[in-house]
Order: structure tokens, then sequence, then C-alpha cells
């Protein structure tokens, strides 16, 4: 997804490209034998339909006017056997297309659902989640159904469509061509409100995707809008959003509604034409009524298909723009990565070191980029230019030429003002974005040269937003090591005096909390965390205001738990509360993405550098 906002409405205007519906073949492979079988059951089922008309005539023409009640009871039979197999037939088909749609969304999603757990943070930093919501929601749905059902659909529809003409045609010639003039009047018809009605469906996927996006930002950032009031302008722009959604709609659905009335007024002309030509031109009792019935029978069938065509082309059409999007978004590419010959990482001893690391994040280009519009036409991104080489990324730098050496089991404090890039240097340790060049490494290996997961395995990272799952207080400790036991749980829990709220708790460690830990106070999420983090046995920490909600009492207490658990790890540790840094190894000044100074906490105050203002100006 070009990068976009619930302002922008995505590129979905696409050429028909073939090339789409190929690769979306490998979703249908599997599938294709019972697809087959669907196809012939329907087929059948069609054709007997078909003959229904047939019987009618013959027994309009034969069993009434001889007054053979036989032959009409066998007709009356015959013709519901004829519907009784078309209807089971049918049935069979829709249940097994049904199973091989849902198959498909099933194989779709698995796919986009495990890249997109791939992507970078670099994909998730500029993206409405919204519209990366509705892709995989959505429009999978709607392009499983064109894989599936759609194309069955117009293989069928096709076969009906020369049945019904094979049919009529044997019913009787003449009035058969009657029936085929009306055609180029559909033919027009179709073309215009074919293509209105395809792009105002457009328009209202577009407007959805948009409400999409807004929607989510704004059911995560509820609390914000309330605390700065901003719920009538948030209204506001929410009632522009879903009128336009109304809007765009109201035009879709007017076409649609014009689509069978149309239809249905060519086909009374049509049908009224049959009679008038069968009874009056051809006529003076050369056209038997039966025909005349029979052929009008079919040309009330006739339009159907027609008209099926023409919806499944649209849908098509849709869809095809749909498939682009879902594979614009599993070729996304994943910029952080595993090297080709990445290896695996040795369990580390922690020494952590910088060579002349220069970075910055790769949205900036965008933001003061024009390359934004051509992205977006073109559906490509950006960061496709990325390889796992050189960064061609433009926009500030962040970090410019930081090197340092952490030793292994050290603590390193990282201070300086807001945005001086603190949370960017500890990101790097952990991969989460690439280096724009210079060389992060540990034990002194390549961090880019082994893979993610042996390198993040060894890291303990703890942020600011505690993330907390659905699940039982157990759970949500256990994240950090799958496999450790109900005891290993509690003590982790003790080591960081998690284990005092938890006990205080309704359930304990099965107390349900929820999603996003709604109902946990900060200080609680953040404890859980620690104690995640403590079970997970990283030699490498990262705490990133990870203490900034917990009260001074339990930080205090805290204190003994964090001092084990720092033992024997390298940690790093970003608090702007410099009471928690005092007692590190080191202390970094970090300003402007480099590294202004560094000491001990005592070495620095001599100094009486930034570091030194710092302190006594808190
Ligand atoms: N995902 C991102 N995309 C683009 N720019 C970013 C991103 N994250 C941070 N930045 C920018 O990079 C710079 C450094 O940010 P960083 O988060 O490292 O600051 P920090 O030192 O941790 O600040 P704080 O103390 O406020 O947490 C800032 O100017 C910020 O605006
Ligand atoms: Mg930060």
């Amino acid at each position: 997804m070009a990068k976009n906002t619930y302002k922008q409405d995505e590129e979905l205007v696409e050429a028909f490209n073939i090339k789409h519906l190929i690769r979306a073949s490998v979703y249908i492979k599997k599938y294709i034998r019972v697809m087959v079988l669907a196809l012939i059951l329907s087929g059948i089922g069609g054709a007997f339909g078909y003959l229904a008309p047939l019987v009618t005539k013959r027994a309009l023409d034969k069993a009434v006017p001889d007054k053979n009640v036989r032959l009409l009871m066998t007709l009356a039979i015959l013709m519901a056997c004829l519907y009784l197999v078309s209807v089971i037939f049918t049935t069979i088909r829709s249940r097994i297309m049904v199973n091989v749609s849902q198959n498909i969304i099933y194989d779709i999603r698995k796919d986009l659902f495990g890249h997109l757990q791939e992507l970078p943070f670099e994909y998730y930093d500029n993206r409405p989640h919204g519209k990366i919501l509705i892709r995989v929601v959505n429009y999978v749905n709607s392009v499983s159904d064109m894989l599936s059902n759609g194309l069955i659909n117009i293989v069928l529809e096709g076969f009906n469509l020369v049945f019904i003409i094979i049919f009529m045609f044997m019913a009787d010639v003449q009035l058969a061509l009657v029936v085929m003039c009306g055609v180029p009047f559909l033919a027009v018809f179709m073309f215009w409100i074919k293509n209105k009605q395809r792009k105002a469906w457009q328009a209202v996927s577009n407007k959805n995707s948009n409400l999409n996006a807004y929607l989510q930002e704004n059911i995560v950032g509820a609390k914000i809008t309330q605390i700065f009031a901003r719920e009538d302008e948030n209204t506001e722009i929410f009632r522009e959003l879903s009128g336009d959604c109304r809007k765009t709609w109201h035009t879709a659905v007017k076409y649609s509604n014009l689509v069978w009335p149309g239809i249905d007024s060519i086909s009374v002309f049509v049908r009224a034409a049959i009679f008038f030509f069968g009874l009056f031109i051809f006529g003076n009792g050369n056209k038997s009524l039966g025909t005349i019935v029979a052929v009008s029978g079919y040309a009330s069938y006739f339009w159907q298909p027609i008209m099926n065509l023409g919806n499944i082309f649209n849908n098509f059409i849709n869809n095809v723009a749909y498939l682009e999007r879902i594979f614009e978004t599993i070729d996304e590419p994943v910029s952080v990565r595993d090297a080709e010959d990445a290896v695996n990482m040795q369990p580390v001893k922690g020494d952590v070191t910088f060579e002349n690391v220069f970075f910055a994040y790769e949205n900036e280009e965008d933001e003061n980029g024009s390359e934004n519009n051509t992205d977006n036409k073109m559906g490509k991104e950006s960061g496709a230019s990325f390889g796992s080489g050189v960064l061609k990324r433009k926009g500030g730098m962040v970090l410019k030429n930081v090197s340092f050496k952490v030793k292994a089991g050290e603590s390193v404090a990282l201070v300086g003002p807001t945005g001086a890039g603190k949370s960017t240097i500890v990101n790097l340790i952990s991969r989460f974005y690439n280096v724009n060049s210079g060389r992060i490494l540990i034990d002194g290996q390549d961090i880019s040269k082994v893979t993610l997961k042996s390198l993040r395995s060894q890291m303990g990272i703890m942020m600011q937003d505690s993330f907390v799952f659905s699940g039982t207080v157990e759970d949500n400790i256990r994240y950090g090591r799958l496999d450790a036991d109900a005891e290993e749980i509690r003590k982790a829990a003790e080591t960081v005096c998690a284990d005092e709220f938890i006990g205080r708790m309704k359930d304990g460690y099965q107390t349900e909390v929820k999603e996003r830990g709604g109902t946990l106070s900060e200080g609680e999420k953040q404890l859980l965390s620690f104690a995640r983090t403590v079970l997970s046995d990283p030699k490498i920490l990262i705490l990133d205001e990870a203490t900034s909600s917990i009260d001074v009492r339990t930080e205090k207490a805290l204190q003994t738990g964090l001092d084990n658990m720092l033992k024997g790890r390298t940690s790093f540790i970003i608090a702007h509360r410099l009471s928690t840094i005092r007692n590190c190894d080191k202390i970094m000044y970090i300003d402007q993405g480099g590294i202004v100074e560094a000491g001990t906490h005592d070495e620095l105050m001599a100094k009486k550098g930034a570091y030194y203002e710092l302190y006594m100006s808190r």
C-alpha cells in the first residue's frame, strides 16, 4: 500500500491485468477438480431445467388438444422430475463451491497474515491500519468469490446461453430470430449501465476503506479524543466520511436498480413481439400456441445469463483491482529480513558495538517529497528499491555517525532531550530497522548477518506502552517463554514485584485481562511485561521508559528486582527519571543523533557538561 491516509482514496481503477489472474490461479489449482465437478453438476442441472419449456410445448400442443390425460400426467411427472434433478444438482454445486471459496479465503488470508507478520516497523509506521484490515477481510472475501464462483459462473452462464439459444431455435427458428433482434438493444444498454455501475461500486469501496481507516484510528485513540474534547470535530469528520459512503452507495444502488427494469422492459417488448409475430405475422395458425409459449419461456430465460455475465465481468474488473492490492501487500518487500547466508546467532555474552552508524527513517522522503503520488499510482512502494544491500534513503539522518562499545554485563543509560534518537538507537540493536551505513555488532557478529529470530530471541525489550494481550495474567507472562511452568511464572513475577498486585486480583494469576490490558493500570501493565521479560531470560535487556509509570515506592521495591534482573546482562536503559540510572556503569548523553558525552554519573557530573545541566535542572 502506498502511504496513504483516511483522506485519500486508494487507486482501484486498474487496467484489466491478466497477470494477476494468472498469478491467482495458484490459489485455485488445488481445487480445480472439485470445481470441474461442480461445473458438470450445474451444467446437467441447468440443462434439465431448460428442457421444461419443451415439455410444456408438448403438453399444450399434443396432450391438451388430444385430451390425453395419461400423456398429460406423464409430462407433469417428467416436469417435476426435471426440476427436482435440477434443484438437487444445483444444491450440491453450491455446497461444493461454498467449501472451495472458504478454502481459498483461508489460503489467501494465511499468506497475507504471514507476510504482514514479517513486515518491518517501517511498513506500519505510516499506513492506516484500517486499510490494511480491509484488505485482509473484505478484499479477500470478494476475490475468493470471484476465483471460485465467478470462474465457474462464467463457463456456466456461457453454456446456459448456448443451451437456451439451441433450445429456443429447436422450438422455432423464426420466433427465435425475433428474440435475437432484441440483443443489440440489450448490448447497448448493458454496456452503458455496467460501466456506470462498476465505477460507482469502486467509489463505494474506496469510501468504505477511508471510513474504516478513520474508525480504526478513532477506536484506538478514543481516550485522546475525549481528553482533548475533540468529539465534535471528530464527529464532523466521521459524518463527512460516512456521508461519502452513503452518497456513493446511493449512486451505486441507483444504477443497480436500473438494471432489472431496463432488461425487463426489453424483455417485455421482445415477448410481445414473439406473440405478435407468432400470431399475426408468421401466424394464421402456422405457429402453435405451445410453440409460442415455449419460445416466450426461453426468451425470459435468455436475459438472465446475459445479465449475469455482465455482473461477473464487472466483478472481475473490481476484483482484479483488489487482487492487485492483495498481491501488492504480499509482495511488499520485507526490507528487514534474514540475509541469504544468515546464520543462527549462538547464545551471546552481550558485547554490543556500534561502528559509525548512520540512520534515517524511510518515510521522511515521503513527507516532504513528491514521490508519494507516483507511488500511489504505480501501487508500488518506495521500499521496493530497498534490497538487503545498500539503502537509498533520503531525508534527515536521525543518527549521525554513532559509535560506541558496551561490554557484556554492563548497564548503559541513554539520556538526552526528546527526539534525540535514544529509542532509535535501541531499536536498531534489535534490528527493527536497517542501518543506512555502519555496523552493529553483538559479540563481534554483525547483526545484519544473523537470523532475526536468533537475534531477537536473545533480547528483552520493554517499552513504555507495554502490550497486554487478551488472556489470563499467567498467559501474558508466559508469552516470554511458552514452555515455562506455573512455578517459573510465579518466580518471574516475584522477581519484579508483580506478585503483589496479581495476588490482589480476583482470580490471581488466572484473572482474565482484556485486549490491550484496558482493565490494568499502566504501572501494572509495565510490571507484567517486566515479568514476561525476566521469564524469557535474555542476555541483552532494553528498557525504553519502561519504569515511567511505576510509582516511586514500587520502583524502589522493584529496584532490587531490577538489579537482580540486570545482573549478568547487558542493559540499555532509557529513563527520564534520572534516579533510575545513577548507578548505571555508563551514561551516554544523546543529542541531535550523536553521543555528546559519555561516562559514569560521577565523571559526567564532574565534567559539568550537558548531563550536569540536565541533572541539576530536574
Ligand atoms: N517511525 C518513525 N518514522 C519517522 N521518524 C521517526 C520515527 N520514529 C522516530 N522518528 C524521529 O526520529 C527522531 C528520533 O526519535 P526517537 O524516538 O529516537 O527519540 P527519543 O530520543 O527516543 O525521544 P523521546 O525521549 O521523546 O522518547 C525524532 O525526530 C523522531 O521524530
Ligand atoms: Mg524514545
